[in-house]
């Protein structure tokens, strides 16, 4: 049994089929790269598996339960969560505070608690901070001294790496990536893609699917790629058996500049 599959996920936006038939499968501890020209509907299948638009038609199941109609908290609690093409930071809040927005729907206190018992909920808070710069440190040591440092003040690179954290704080079973290199320079974008394998390094039992623009990029890290053209998954398979693939070329890597 897959962790995340899905079987003819489709959506229809007033008469546009933005993802058609789409049938996909993660296990865990796998990377999938997803590809595609603009507008081939990779952003709308993230945004069906995690909830946020209910598809037309066809189902999506993580570890053989149908969570198709879920809403987005339910699904990010049974283990899917993910970061945006566009940064989604509160920007006048720090660090710290943007890590803790991702604990919002998993921490076990209540509002009660709060009110009788706050050293309880402190500890909580303080206890998923401590798991928040961990992992942060991961990505860069020195973001760990800037926690109270606003967002708005943080460089765009470390932003990435600070939504990915926040994603990974909810020890989601699959990590959706959309573009995490969008708007980074080609060293940054590299060095992206070592943290994003070596996140899967530490964190074993993750899958990961991640969204990307350029082929290129796709060598290295993900296992598997799956290529989407006009909201249909046309190709799938290892970097080189897509780069090779005809319907590939055709549709995305004919329209580069390569
Ligand atoms: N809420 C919506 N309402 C209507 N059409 C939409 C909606 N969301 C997406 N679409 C359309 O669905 C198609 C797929 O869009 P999507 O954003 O998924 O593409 P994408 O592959 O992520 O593109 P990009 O590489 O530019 O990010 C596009 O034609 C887009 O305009
Ligand atoms: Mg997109």
């Amino acid at each position: 049994m897959a962790l995340l599959e899905t079987k003819d996920l489709s959506i229809n936006f007033g008469g546009l089929w933005a993802v058609s038939d789409v049938d996909f499968a993660i296990e865990p501890r796998q990377i999938i790269g997803l590809i595609g020209p603009n507008g081939s509907g990779k952003t709308t299948f993230l945004n069906i598996v995690s909830g946020i638009y209910t598809a037309t038609r066809g189902e999506a199941y993580l570890c053989g339960e149908k969570i198709t109609n879920l809403k987005p908290y339910q699904i990010f609690q049974k283990g899917i969560s993910r970061t945006y093409q566009s940064s989604r930071l509160c920007w006048n809040l720090s660090v710290a505070d943007n890590l803790l927005m991702g604990t919002y729907t998993s921490q076990k206190h209540s509002i009660f608690d709060a009110i009788i018992r706050p050293c309880k909920v402190n500890n909580e808070i303080y206890d998923y901070l401590d798991q928040g710069l961990e992992m942060l440190s991961y990505f860069n040591p020195a973001l760990v001294d800037r926690r109270y440092d606003l967002a708005k003040n943080i460089p765009h690179i470390d932003r990435r790496r600070i939504e990915i954290t926040r994603a990974l704080l909810s020890h989601p079973k699959v990590l959706l990536l959309d573009e995490p290199t969008a708007g980074l320079n080609d060293e940054e974008t590299m060095s992206m893609m070592d943290e994003i394998r070596m996140i899967k390094e530490k964190l074993v039992d993750i899958a990961i699917i991640i969204i990307e623009h350029d082929m290129k990029v796709m060598e290295s890290v993900p296992e598997r790629i799956v290529v989407f053209n006009a909201g249909m998954k046309i190709a799938e398979g290892t970097y080189q058996e897509i780069v090779t693939d005809q319907n590939v070329i055709d549709a995305y890597i004919g329209g580069e500049d390569e």
